[in-house]
Order: C-alpha cells, then sequence, then structure tokens
C-alpha cells in the first residue's frame, strides 16, 4: 500500500535529529491523531544550509518529514515557504488516501520553522 520511497524514507530517515543554537524551529500538531512533528533549521544567506526533525508520530509522518527536510536543504526561504504538503507527499510518489492527513504536518512544520526563524531575525 505505500510506496517504494515511503518505504525507504520511512525504514531510512534522512536528517533525524536537531540542531544546536538553530536558526528556527517549528512544531506543528496533527489534529487528526494527537502526531507531532518537530523541524530545525540552520540558515546562512537567506539558503536553508541544514534541518533536522523529530516526529512523534506514524510511518508515514516520519517518510514525508524525511522528504520534507532533503527538499528544503539548499532552497532560499522564499523557495521552501513555496513547498506544499501536497508537493511532499507527491515526491513520494503518493500516499494512501487514508494516510494523507499525515503529510499535513511535513511543509506546515519547515513554514512554522520559516516563521520562527523571521521572528528571530526582526
Ligand atoms: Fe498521525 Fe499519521 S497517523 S501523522
Amino acid at each position: 500500500m505505500y510506496s517504494d520511497k515511503v518505504m525507504d524514507h520511512f525504514s531510512n530517515p534522512r536528517n533525524v535529529g536537531e540542531i544546536e543554537n538553530a536558526d528556527g524551529v517549528g512544531e506543528v500538531g496533527n489534529a487528526s491523531c494527537g502526531d507531532i512533528m518537530k523541524i530545525f533549521l540552520k540558515v546562512e544567506d537567506n539558503v536553508i544550509k541544514d534541518v533536522k526533525f523529530k516526529t512523534f508520530g506514524c510511518g508515514a509522518a516520519i517518510a514525508t518529514s524525511s522528504m520534507v527536510t532533503e527538499m528544503a536543504i539548499g532552497k532560499t526561504i522564499e523557495e521552501a515557504l513555496e513547498l506544499t504538503n501536497a508537493a511532499v507527499a507527491e515526491a513520494l510518489d503518493g500516499l494512501p488516501a487514508q494516510k494523507l492527513h499525515c503529510s499535513n504536518l511535513a511543509a506546515d512544520a519547515l513554514h512554522e520553522a520559516i516563521r520562527n526563524y523571521k521572528e528571530k531575525q526582526a
């Protein structure tokens, strides 16, 4: 029921962990199941240099977290803000319909971390 990409990112998640003295931190919870995703950013010259995540959630949430970190690294803040939850699910070759809500955490947590980064800059 899961694509090979979902299984790969779930079994071997990229960029797990925390960034000490992160430039931005974002945390979101999924209202439908209570799962939580936290994302840490390192930003240099408006470019996302590093992203790490911690997700207390299901396999699909872990796979989408892992994928969003890979998609965000190297992007400018503006480009990263354009990343959508749907784009993350698409990059994983889709999710089963009943697990689509799990992808709602991914880009939302990233955007939240960017908001936090901008607040710190202001
Ligand atoms: Fe909660 Fe998937 S069941 S994020």
